[in-house]
């Protein structure tokens, strides 16, 4: 990969405390609460609340959001002593990338309905830190914009999501233009290929795809143009409908994956891998690295916590390949817990479009500083220096309250 490799320093938790507590010191409070609950809470008074469930909800009774974060629950750290943590660095390597700290920003649509500045915003918070931001095709500027807008912040890695839908050619274009535009990997979301049953969506009547948000890179796109009569400018609608019956492909198969290789030189993430037969044959069919995820249970109500299902995936992998994570990722002992149990790198969701809804690129800004300090701190304080220190030892399940035997994972 073509990514610089010199990554930035992130602070590791002290420096970024006595910022804040100084601030306190002058009567200031930081303007990005730190907590995320206040930071949802603040998030949502501003936002309209159709814009607010859209993000914050799930599928069906949201069981499988629940039992993401009753799974980090479940598993607990179990802190060791007098190890020297004097220094710390929290950097990793990620398909040949040098990042600053474990964390990504993860492909998350329509941005515009939290935030004017949506995905430019997002993606120079991120480019300031050195740290990936993985657009969605679903964002609301194109590939374009954004890789230009985050390039005149840093040289940081910018990888792109695909939602593989029904138009080869369209599917290659994306694909191709999204490699002139300097976007270094390709994360294929495979979870989506139908939309899951959001009830607070529905309840709303809200899907903003359907009012022309989140459209921009099929909007630009010129294969997607090419398909229509009138350009989307004239005729918005018939763009609309265009859109709805090519978005998704369901007759998809693991034979399939050939075609992405013909068309991209660069690596290849499939996103949503929770099983891990399908670990072994997203290995077999070559690609370069997976992200355990559920989508953040928007997908399939029901489902198993995806932490709990990052044990099997590492393992059957064995580390042919890096394995990523996300859903439910909200603090650093949660990044911990999920690269204790093998992941390389964890992306994040709803934890930065609160911040994004509340300060924009600022916002994007505070909660990745925050959630690096939170992070930095956790692992020196349970006696870690570096993330590759970190495995299954460090951890217990809280049900059996003993020292963890990482065949229980
Ligand atoms: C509002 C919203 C939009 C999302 N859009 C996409 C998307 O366009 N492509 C994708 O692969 N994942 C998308 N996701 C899923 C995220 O990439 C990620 O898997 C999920 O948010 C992780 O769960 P968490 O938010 O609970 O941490 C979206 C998530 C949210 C909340």
């Amino acid at each position: 990969m073509s990514e610089p490799k010199k990554s930035l320093a992130l602070p590791t938790g002290p420096e970024r405390e006595l910022q804040i507590y100084a601030l306190g010191l002058g009567g200031g409070k930081p303007p990005v609460p730190v907590s995320l609950e206040l930071l949802e809470q603040k998030a949502k008074e501003i936002l309209s609340p159709r814009a607010y469930d859209y993000v914050a909800g799930g599928a069906g009774g949201e069981d499988t959001m629940r039992a993401n974060r009753e799974a980090f629950y479940r598993c607990r750290i179990v802190p060791r002593m007098l190890r020297d943590v004097a220094k710390r660095d929290l950097s990793v390597e990620v398909l040949g990338a040098q990042l600053p700290a474990p964390i990504l920003l993860g492909p998350v649509g329509v941005q515009e309905i939290v935030h004017k500045g949506a995905d430019v915003a997002s993606a120079r918070a991120a480019a300031s830190l050195g740290l990936p931001f993985v657009l969605s095709t679903m964002s609301s500027r194109t590939i374009e914009e954004v890789a230009q807008e985050a390039g005149k912040v840093a040289r940081s890695p910018r990888w792109f999501q695909l939602y593989w839908g029904k138009n080869p050619e369209l599917t290659a274009s994306m694909v191709q233009r999204a490699e002139r535009a300097g976007y270094s990997a390709l994360v294929v979301t495979l979870d989506t290929h139908l939309l899951g049953w959001r009830e607070r969506d529905l309840h709303h009547g809200y899907l903003p795809f359907m009012q022309g948000q989140g459209l921009a890179n099929y909007f630009s796109d010129p294969v997607f143009r090419g398909l229509l009569p009138q350009p989307p400018e004239q005729n918005p609608m018939a763009a609309i409908q265009l859109w709805g019956s090519l978005f998704s492909n369901p007759a998809l198969t693991w034979k399939d994956i050939g075609f992405l290789r013909r068309h991209t030189r660069v690596p290849i993430l499939l996103k949503g891998i929770l099983h891990a037969s399908d670990a072994a044959l997203a290995v077999d069919a070559g690609v370069d690295g997976l992200i355990v995820s559920n989508h953040g249970g928007r997908q399939v109500d029901g489902g198993v916590g995806a932490l709990d299902a990052l044990p099997s995936v590492v393992r059957e992998v064995n580390g042919r390949v890096p394995v990523l994570f996300d859903s439910g990722i909200r603090r650093g002992a949660d990044v911990f817990k999920a690269l204790a149990l093998g992941a390389k790198a964890v992306l994040l969701g709803r934890t930065y479009m609160w911040g994004l809804a509340v300060a924009g690129e600022e916002g994007v800004r505070d909660v990745l500083l925050n959630l690096a300090a939170d992070l930095g701190l956790t692992m020196a304080l349970s006696g870690y220096t570096c993330c590759r220190e970190l495995d299954a030892s460090a951890l217990c399940k809280s049900d059996l309250a003993e020292r963890c035997d990482p065949r229980q994972f």
